[in-house]
């Protein structure tokens, strides 16, 4: 397998639990703190080494779009208004080897339909997939550890956490060798708690061999009437040895409420110019 160098970023997703602030602008968009969840992933990509950028898009995609475009009158102004530390904030969204790709998924059909909206660029690579929405706070980054994982072990490889049984519901789990990385031997798309094979739940990282697209284009719709990135890899895995990673770091469901104020919090605490002032803030309201 060759070195991963492509990351599919699937954004065409309703963003339904996000309504109305989702209505017209992607929640990728939505910021924590003063940078879109988009970016932050599109950091953790670039610090893994990938080069090429490729954007599962929507309808409502033209935010995304512009933000990592040149924003010629943003720009003016700030240079005509001698605010150079913004200007070079803005410049520096992206850096100039990176590469952009758009590709419309004309219909929301589900994560592994989205992803299969990419093969045509990423053709026969080893790639990663981010979804934004699970914003993981980690040193090094989240992505960072699992190419290493990859260039280890040069097989497909899942970012796993332990979550609560009762939340099993909500994730892909899998049954693995319990090695570390561990084998993986079964994965279920969203089990009740009785019937989760484990409490191991995948979340938004991977790595993936470009083998998933050929069971992605057999999958027919599963659970939601949605095409499961699940459903392709449970079929991956029955030819090819699938590995799942815990990573070190913390993660923020960014496409839920309480997760998207939970990171707020965080990393409001934490940034720069609001850390004092927000930690002392919060203090005083515990009293
Ligand atoms: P989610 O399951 O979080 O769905 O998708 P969603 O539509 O974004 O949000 P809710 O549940 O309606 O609130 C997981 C990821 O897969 C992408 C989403 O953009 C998100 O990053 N996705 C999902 C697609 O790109 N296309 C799809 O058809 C479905």
């Amino acid at each position: 397998m060759k070195r991963v160098r492509k990351c599919v970023f699937p954004v065409a997703g309703m963003g339904s639990r996000f309504l109305p602030a989702t209505k017209a602008s992607p929640k990728e968009m939505m910021p924590v703190v003063d940078k879109p969840l988009i970016q932050y992933a599109v950091e953790e990509a670039v610090a893994a080494g990938m080069t090429d950028m490729i954007f599962i898009t929507g309808r409502n995609k033209r935010a995304i779009e512009d933000h990592f475009d040149k924003a010629y009158e943003v720009e003016a102004e700030l240079a005509a208004r001698g605010k150079l530390d913004l200007l070079e904030l803005v410049q520096g969204i992206i850096p100039k080897h990176i590469n952009c790709i758009y590709i419309r998924q004309a219909e929301p059909l589900g994560l592994g339909h989205a992803v299969l909206c990419a093969a045509p660029v990423v053709n026969d690579e080893p790639f990663a997939v981010i979804l934004a929405d699970d914003l993981i706070d980690g040193e090094p980054p989240v992505l960072s550890q699992m190419a290493q994982v990859y260039g280890q072990h040069l097989c497909s490889v899942l970012g796993v956490e332990e979550v609560p049984r009762e939340n099993t519901r909500q994730y892909g789990i899998v049954k693995t060798d319990g090695g570390e990385p561990g084998v993986v031997s079964a994965i279920v798309e969203k089990p009740k708690p009785e019937n989760a094979p484990s409490t191991l739940a995948v979340v938004g990282r991977y790595i993936l061999s470009p083998a998933i697209f050929g069971h992605l284009a057999q999958v027919q719709a599963g659970a939601g009437g949605e095409i499961q990135l699940t459903d392709g890899i449970a079929a991956m895995m029955q030819e090819e040895k699938l590995l799942a990673y815990r990573f070190k770091g913390v993660r923020y469901d960014c496409g839920s409420k309480l997760g998207y104020l939970q990171a707020t919090v965080a990393y409001g605490k934490k940034h720069p110019e609001t850390g004092a002032a927000f930690t002392a803030y919060l203090k005083s309201l515990h009293g």
